[in-house]
């Protein structure tokens, strides 16, 4: 369902991830202005320790939002929100909406009690991570697994670099191999890279599962939060990053490819 909308959001990742969810809100409403921004300079975020990360995400967000002013801020990361977002709303002025595993759908989903959780190793480990199974999976069995080596396959297959199958297959491996994993009917892509490789994970499986994920969650979000008097705006297409882009030619590419084609560089 497309919606009338219009308004400036900036969608925000450490690298090419939040892409699929700047795709999803462009979906649903198409004459919404969408920018992009990643976090290049500090890519990736998956092995980046608490503190470094929760120092970095509110100084970044409140330059983003001051070269681009945006109506709404759409933190198109798990492992950002699920450490820092209560720190990036303290800093901005508009509406931020964060990325959470969805665990929910999920578990009102699976038939077998079991489901599998890929994000990144900083994921796995949070403390949100825990309280929302705790809260919507408490009687189902959820086997996490974290893998930096999966953003970096998922940025490469975006930007048209070829990767072995058996390396989606080997990155699974730990879900299915752990006690109960035979039984996993649904696994929840708990980073935004990992719809850009869902062929890819779907092919590599043991057997036959299903995905969900949560760009089509955040994009109902951003639309529900986006203030009344957003104005009627140019089409949008920017992208910020974090490091000079002559040094990420393929990181811009992507952009291009996604429709992101003025590229721009924030500085500190
Ligand atoms: N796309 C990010 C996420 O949803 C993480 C990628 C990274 O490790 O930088 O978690």
């Amino acid at each position: 369902m497309t919606e009338i909308k219009h308004g400036k959001v900036l969608v925000f990742d450490s690298g090419m991830g939040g892409l699929t969810v700047a795709r999803e809100i462009q979906a649903r409403a198409p004459a919404l202005h969408v920018d992009y921004a990643a976090d290049s300079g500090f890519f990736p975020y998956g092995d980046k320790s608490d503190e470094a990360l929760r120092a970095r995400l509110p100084e970044i967000a409140a330059r983003l939002v001051e070269a681009a002013r945006p109506d709404v801020f759409v933190i198109a990361c798990n492992t950002a929100s699920t450490l820092a977002l209560n720190e990036v709303r303290a800093v901005l002025n508009i509406p931020v909406v964060g990325t959470v595993p969805a665990i929910k759908p999920a578990a009102a989903l699976t038939r077998t009690g079991v489901i599998g959780l890929l994000a990144t190793p900083g994921t796995v480990r949070r403390a949100y991570t825990a309280k929302l199974i705790e809260d919507f999976a408490s009687e189902i069995r959820v086997i996490l697994h974290g893998s930096v080596e999966l953003v970096r396959m998922a940025e490469e297959i975006a930007s048209g670099q070829a990767v072995a199958m058996e390396a989606f297959r080997a990155a699974q491996a730990p879900l299915f191999e752990a006690d109960g994993g035979a039984e996993i009917d649904t696994i929840v892509l708990a980073c935004t890279h990992f719809p850009l490789i869902r062929g890819e994970l779907a092919a590599t499986v043991p057997h036959a599962v299903n995905f969900v994920d949560s760009g089509e969650a955040i994009a109902r979000q951003t639309l529900r939060v986006l203030p009344e008097s957003s104005a009627a705006s140019a089409p949008g297409g920017h992208v910020w990053l974090s490091s000079a882009p002559e040094q990420q030619a393929r990181l811009v590419e992507v952009c291009h490819r996604f429709g992101f084609d003025m590229v721009h560089e924030v500085t500190g």
